[in-house]
């Protein structure tokens, strides 16, 4: 139905324009022509947040008017959009880089092209389209941007993974790349691993021959997720607490000791990835789920020569990697479509997005990653 309504609303323009070209000797009807061949955005219902704070007390749901599509833009239906742990932050204020307030929440998602200006090319009505690199303002029902901006992407991507691409598969992508030379048959290891990212990491290491080694946190259920990231390709999954041992490496089977970890979590957990660590290797941080700082024994140094790396995709996405970033983004979604890259999803109507809030500030434990389907 909305595709429909677009074609209309495209075809209404279109005819308007060639009448005023017809008609070129009146400025008068030129006006009339041009105020008519305006294309506006349907009204958005978008969740939007005056003031930095507490994401559940700061946001509400607002209806917005109708804007302009000028020339060279395109109106998106937006179809899902994920919360991730930095749109938390970008509310919070606490995230470096955010948008001015007051602001609509969101990064990343995935939108039908719903109407497009008079210049665009290459989009249509129709056409499937994430914002790429990712930016502020999915959490909207349509999402007005610059064409430029979107990324069309195959019609037949599942929807809930095509909204959810770009800001974790994409950050497990770049860290398994970027700061070791990793071949078949050599390990990483990790925390965090029930996150997206953790998640991604398995599977694309697992995809290249890389084994992995897995650290979660001490929960209810631990062993049914340890099974779960097990059929995802983890070689071996502990619980923090399993790990306060002398010697952890002798809880490896037949696995090398690793050259990189990755940190998501801070505080005590960082702690063990290091311990896993081989001489030279590097732990590239990446998130801080603990909000505990990272605390690195003298002789990891001395003895170990360790390295301590970070990674921040949006500082990477800003080195003139757009062009690489959608090359990616559409590798992942390959994987994605082909089964090779699955990870645990909840699919909540925006209405109820405050429920979904809830659920990913962690207000009921432990939760599969909110996607906030339109
Ligand atoms: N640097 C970058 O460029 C970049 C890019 C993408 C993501 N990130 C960061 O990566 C991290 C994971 O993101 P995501 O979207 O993949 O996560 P997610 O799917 O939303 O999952 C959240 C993860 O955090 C864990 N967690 C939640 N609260 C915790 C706490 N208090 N202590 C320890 N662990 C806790 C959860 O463990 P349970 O399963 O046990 O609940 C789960 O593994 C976030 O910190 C995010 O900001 C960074």
């Amino acid at each position: 139905m909305a595709r429909a309504r677009s074609i209309t609303l495209k075809a209404v323009s279109t005819g308007l324009w060639s009448l005023n070209q017809s008609r070129s000797g009146s400025l008068r009807n030129a006006q009339t022509v041009r105020a008519l061949s305006t294309i506006m955005s349907p009204p958005s219902k978008a969740v939007v947040y005056e003031h930095h704070g507490p994401p559940d007390s700061v946001t509400r749901m607002v209806e917005l008017s109708p804007v302009e599509v000028k020339e060279n833009q395109v109106c998106v239906k937006m179809l899902a959009a994920p919360i991730n742990p930095s749109d938390i932050n970008r509310i919070e204020g606490v995230y470096p880089v955010r948008p001015q307030v007051p602001a609509v929440g969101g990064y990343e998602g995935v939108g039908e092209v719903y109407s497009v200006g008079s210049a665009v090319k290459g989009l249509s009505p129709g056409d499937l389209v994430i914002p790429s690199p990712p930016s502020s303002g999915t959490w909207q029902t349509y999402v007005v941007k610059d064409h430029d901006m979107w990324h069309k992407i195959s019609k037949d991507s599942p929807i809930e993974y095509a909204g959810t691409i770009t800001v974790n598969p994409l950050t497990a992508l770049r860290m398994l790349e970027d700061f070791t030379t990793l071949s078949a048959g050599d390990s990483i290891v990790q925390n965090g691993a029930t996150s997206i990212v953790g998640q991604c990491v398995i599977q694309l290491a697992r995809y290249r021959g890389i084994h992995s080694i897995n650290i979660i946190r001490d929960r209810a259920g631990s062993d049914e997720v340890k099974e779960k990231l097990k059929a995802l390709g983890a070689d071996e999954v502990f619980t923090e607490s399993q790990l306060e041992v002398k010697n952890v490496k002798s809880l490896l089977s037949n696995i090398p000791e690793p050259a990189l970890g990755l940190n998501c979590v801070g505080g005590n957990a960082a702690s063990l990835v290091l311990k896993f660590l081989r001489q030279e290797g590097t732990m590239v941080t990446y998130g801080g789920m603990s909000k505990k700082p990272i605390t690195v024994p003298t002789s990891s140094f001395i003895f170990k020569d360790l390295s301590l790396r970070g990674f921040w995709l949006q500082k990477w996405l800003g080195a003139d990697k757009a062009k690489e970033c959608r090359d990616m983004v559409d590798y992942l979604l390959r994987l994605a479509q082909e089964g090779k890259l699955k990870y645990e999803m909840e699919l909540v109507p925006f209405d109820n997005f405050h429920t979904a809030l809830d659920k990913a500030l962690g207000k009921h434990g432990s939760q599969p990653k909110q996607v906030i389907q339109f």
